[in-house]
């Protein structure tokens, strides 16, 4: 019997769509689910092609060639473990199981020992592209043991997204690696889709630009050297009319916005790690604020703005916004990868910044045209502390955010909530600083609490009596 490449269990969207994609890339598949229905579905979808579809997981896993590969496609959680509790009786020392959903990484690192203590081994990797990626070609951020992605790299790396610099796939580290990428490429997306709901707030309540202009306008940023997926899909959005009424159909669609909990769980790392991402942060927050809707509309009677009107040159202040947009996209990921630094000493990964910014150069959400430069600076200089410092960048920076600051001071004159466009400058500024008001908290906590401090004249520990005259 012919045995398949690929397995795939979860036949989901995302699942469906991979074993299709392998296959099409010239790796059989066979593709499980418990469910007798979507099973049948799923064959009828994939007649004539080389997939062998069944919801026996004894079946399934016979047809595997060994050592087998098994991408596992379930929601991320509870199920991840039901199905290897169920799935590993089966395999043999070897087999090698991928876990493509959105885990916690800490979980994928649980599940990798867990797994490794049987003999066999275990992937956690980030899919990136939603539907479409997964069919044609995703970013894949696979993370585990190196020997055991050896066996892997031929078939994820056809099945990745092509550009002109490779594959988006490569092998990322040990442990939980590919999921902590994954779950850092997600905080950036959070950040950047908070600025460009931003912009259209600040166009719409500062400017007063319809959604056709402001589709216009969003369509000229994205055919310039701001291009980017999200940016594209912006315009996909803000053309779209709604068939009933005729109106933009962006206008009347609910403000509450929902999430999965990747980027939660990138800004409840960031604190265990000791490392600032306020914009990244903040655009889970802004999904919190958002939430909050009846509260919004009580407030929105009790509360008042300024009165103040835009009263500028207008065409000026639409070329300020789209280079404060420049500084703050660059701003977000100078963070995402500052966490990455941070997270890459403290769980020994090993990460290759320029290599990951080119593994989300296509396939990802993110994808952009900005991530050449940033994979050429951290090609230039793998140390780098932060994208903002590099020398191309922190010229870009020292001028765009002189725009970043007249777009943020006029939105809040204005009353225009802003505030991951703020957290940018806010972040640039700290960042640049050579003395922050630190020292006054240090004495502060020292008065209060006697939790001493450091001098910058001379070396040692000190503790002062604040209250006592001398
Ligand atoms: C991707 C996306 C994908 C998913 C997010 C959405 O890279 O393809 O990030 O993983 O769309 O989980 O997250 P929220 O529901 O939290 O916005």
């Amino acid at each position: 019997m012919n045995k398949y490449h690929l397995g795939v269990i979860g036949l989901g969207v995302m699942g469906k769509n991979l074993a299709l994609n392998a296959e099409s890339k010239g790796f059989s598949s066979a593709g499980y689910t418990r469910s007798a229905e979507r099973t049948r579905a799923f064959a009828a979808e994939a007649k004539g092609k080389n997939i062998f579809a069944t919801n026996s997981l004894t079946e399934f896993v016979q047809a595997l060639e060994e050592p087998r590969r098994i991408l596992v496609m379930v929601t991320a959680g509870k199920a991840v473990d039901e199905v290897l509790t169920e799935l590993k009786p089966y395999l043999k020392p070897e087999d090698i199981v991928i876990d493509g959903g959105n885990s916690h990484y800490k979980d994928t690192e649980r599940r990798a020992k867990e797994l490794e203590a049987s003999g066999l081994r275990f992937f956690g990797m980030g899919v990136s592209g939603g539907e479409e990626g997964a069919l044609r070609g995703p970013s894949l951020m696979p993370g585990g043991h190196e020997d055991a992605y050896r066996h892997l790299e031929p078939v994820l790396t056809r099945m990745a997204a092509q550009t002109s610099d490779g594959p988006c796939c490569t092998y990322l580290g040990p442990g939980g690696a590919g999921h902590y990428v994954k779950m850092i490429h997600n905080a950036i997306e959070y950040g950047i889709l908070q600025l460009i709901c931003e912009s259209y707030d600040i166009l719409k309540n500062v400017l007063g630009l319809t959604v056709p202009q402001m589709h216009d306008l969003m369509n000229e940023w994205n055919h310039s050297d701001l291009n980017s997926y999200l940016l594209e899909i912006t315009t996909l959005v803000l053309g779209k009319k709604d068939p009933e009424t005729g109106q933009p159909l962006v206008e009347l669609i609910l403000d509450e916005a929902e999430q999965k909990g990747t980027g939660k769980w990138a800004a409840q790392d960031s604190m265990d790690l000791g490392v600032a991402i306020p914009t990244l942060a903040y655009a889970v927050e802004a999904r919190i604020l958002s939430g909050q809707r009846a509260d919004r509309l009580a407030a929105s009677a009790v509360l008042r703005g300024p009165s103040a009107k835009f009263s500028g040159d207008r065409k000026a202040f639409e070329t300020a916004l789209r280079e404060a947009y420049r500084a703050a996209v660059i701003i977000c990921y100078a963070q995402g990868f500052e966490q990455l630094r941070i997270a890459s000493a403290e769980h020994h990964y090993n990460l290759n910044y320029a290599e990951i910014a080119r593994i989300w150069k296509g396939g990802c959400i993110i994808r952009a045209k900005l991530l050449d430069p940033i994979q050429l600076a951290f090609k230039n200089n793998p140390q780098l502390p932060n994208l903002m410092v590099e020398p191309n960048f922190a010229r870009v920076l020292n001028s765009a955010t002189e725009s970043l600051r007249q777009a943020v001071r006029v939105a809040f004159e204005i009353g225009t909530p802003c505030l991951a466009y703020a957290t940018c400058l806010g972040y640039f500024d700290s960042y640049r600083q050579s003395r922050l008001p630190a020292n006054l908290l240090q004495a502060l906590r020292d008065c209060f609490g006697a939790h001493t401090y450091h001098r910058i004249d001379k070396p040692g520990v000190f503790h002062t009596e604040w209250a006592k005259t001398n």
